[in-house]
């Protein structure tokens, strides 16, 4: 199985590294448009793979599409990250034209691949992919949800001093400070998170989880990079093992939800086709007005993009 990540910096070349190291595909293909930077960290990671006893092989290239040619999954972290003081959305001028001409630069290569969009602003940019590839919506979704979930889950194991193996949740809505976590679908070993934890404490976490990007932003001046690359890394797993793995994807409704024509996080399921199927939780009246502003967020930043004609 062959995989490119397009854009090595700190995402793509972690993200890179993970499916390297654990072996996930044979071939990985690492582009970049700057000149010989690609090149060199796909060597970086393929001299660990001694140390570390991987065999996928790891190469690298500087803008050169024909080497991510029949690639089966494509994972696109290309664009600027954020600097403090900025949200997600302001990277939309920037960020959708880098999105557009990757997409179309992959399609043209990968005509049968699945794309998965890690560039900000998350759900615009994969909106922005959808509408570039052409492609059935079950092979363009984005990755966030892993992460948001991630961050709270990590959260919760360090308050709780439990295993983060422990704690399964879901989270929903967009990839901003509007994200939807559910302690109501959160459970520890199996028991409701909320007969472990009191209610300030809970709702502190999920405050936390919702600008969890912007912590790391403000701590680093730039964002995230080895949760984004292993979440990233953990959904082209379940895709090329089809393992049918229940995960939040950021994925195009079609009246799920009662919603449609958008992008937005919610649980899937996913395997070799991509997005094998869409799961409908049944929210109660708070979650769905959280969802509901969530998505109008999202949608005011669709239209930005809509009025570029990128
Ligand atoms: C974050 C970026 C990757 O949440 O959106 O860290």
């Amino acid at each position: 199985m062959k995989v490119t990540v397009v854009g090595a910096g700190n995402v793509g070349a972690t993200c890179a590294d993970v499916l390297a190291y654990r072996e996930i595909a044979n071939e990985v293909v690492l582009l970049d448009i700057k000149e010989g930077f690609a090149e060199g960290k796909a060597l970086d990671i393929w001299e660990k793979s001694p140390i570390n006893l991987y065999d996928t092989r790891t190469v690298g290239s500087t803008n050169d599409y024909s080497k991510t040619a029949n690639s089966d999954v494509v994972v696109i972290t290309s664009g600027l990250p954020r600097k403090p003081g900025m949200s997600r959305d302001d990277l939309i001028a920037t960020n959708a034209g880098i999105v557009k001409t990757v997409t179309e630069n992959i399609v043209k290569h990968s005509p049968n691949t699945i794309i998965i969009i890690v560039s900000n602003p998350l759900d615009v940019m994969t909106y922005c992919a959808y509408l570039t590839s052409k492609f059935p919506a079950n092979r363009v979704f984005g990755m966030a949800g892993i992460l948001d979930t991630a961050r709270y889950r990590a959260f919760l194991a360090t308050e709780l001093n439990v295993s983060p193996k422990d704690i399964q949740a879901v989270l929903m809505g967009g990839h901003g400070d509007t994200m939807v976590p559910l302690p109501r679908y959160t459970t520890v070993g199996g028991i409701p998170v909320t007969e472990l934890i009191s209610k300030d404490k809970l709702d502190a976490i999920i405050e936390r989880t919702k600008v969890g990007g912007g912590e790391i932003v403000k701590l680093l001046g730039t964002s995230a990079w080895y949760a984004p690359g292993a979440a990233a890394a953990q959904m082209v797993e379940a895709i090329i093992r089809d393992q049918k793995r229940v995960f939040p994807v950021c994925a195009w409704l079609q009246g799920e939800y009662g919603m449609k024509d958008i992008y937005l996080g919610v649980p899937v399921i996913l395997g070799k086709n991509g997005i094998e199927k869409i799961i409908e939780l049944q929210l109660n009246a708070d979650e769905k007005a959280m969802l509901e502003e969530s998505a109008n967020h999202v949608k005011d930043v669709m239209k930005v993009l809509d009025t570029m004609n990128v």
